[in-house]
């Protein structure tokens, strides 16, 4: 497996998810373990693109509960219909998050994250986690983040 990233020198984030993309495959390539594997998609992710935090959550037992992250400490545990990341588990749909301020009910981790995108993660039309991005940057994410993250997402249900 490789054990580095090359990142993209371009403005371009399609460009940067494109480019991303295969070298994440390939990160994963040989490597059974989940954690290690999500682990190293987190860690990819938040060097590609500086977000504030980016990291995967897990339902387990009807909770959503903390796994492989980059960031600040966060909350553990995410109630159903809770928060942006409970609310895209009940959903089944991704969460964009312009501003958090004006999303009710955002569970803030950090003072410093300013918008977020939640993507459910799918294996067997079954929610079993979901991915959480949030960035210092006001209006940060859009469709073309929405697009390349379901991608990701469902590759790291693919690795499960
Ligand atoms: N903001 C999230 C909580 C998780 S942290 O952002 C890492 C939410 O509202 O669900």
């Amino acid at each position: 497996m490789a054990h580095s990233i090359a990142i993209a020198k371009t403005q371009d984030k399609a460009d940067a998810y494109r480019s991303l993309m295969p070298q994440l495959e390939a990160l994963c390539a040989g490597e059974s373990n989940i954690t290690a594997n999500v682990g190293n998609v987190c860690a990819a992710l938040k060097q590609t693109f500086q977000w504030w935090w980016v990291g995967v959550y897990w339902v387990v037992e009807n909770v959503l509960v903390l796994g492989p992250f980059q960031g600040p400490v966060a909350c553990t545990r995410i109630q159903y219909g809770k928060g942006v990341c409970g609310k895209a588990w009940q959903q089944e749909a991704t969460i964009l998050v312009p501003d958090v301020e004006k999303f009710e009910g955002h569970i803030a981790c950090s003072s410093l994250s300013r918008s977020e995108i939640v993507i459910p993660i799918i294996k067997n039309n079954i929610v079993i986690g979901v991915l959480d991005v949030d960035s210092q940057w006001l209006h940060h994410f859009d469709e073309t983040d929405a697009a390349a993250l379901q991608d990701i997402a469902k590759l790291i249900s693919d690795l499960c």
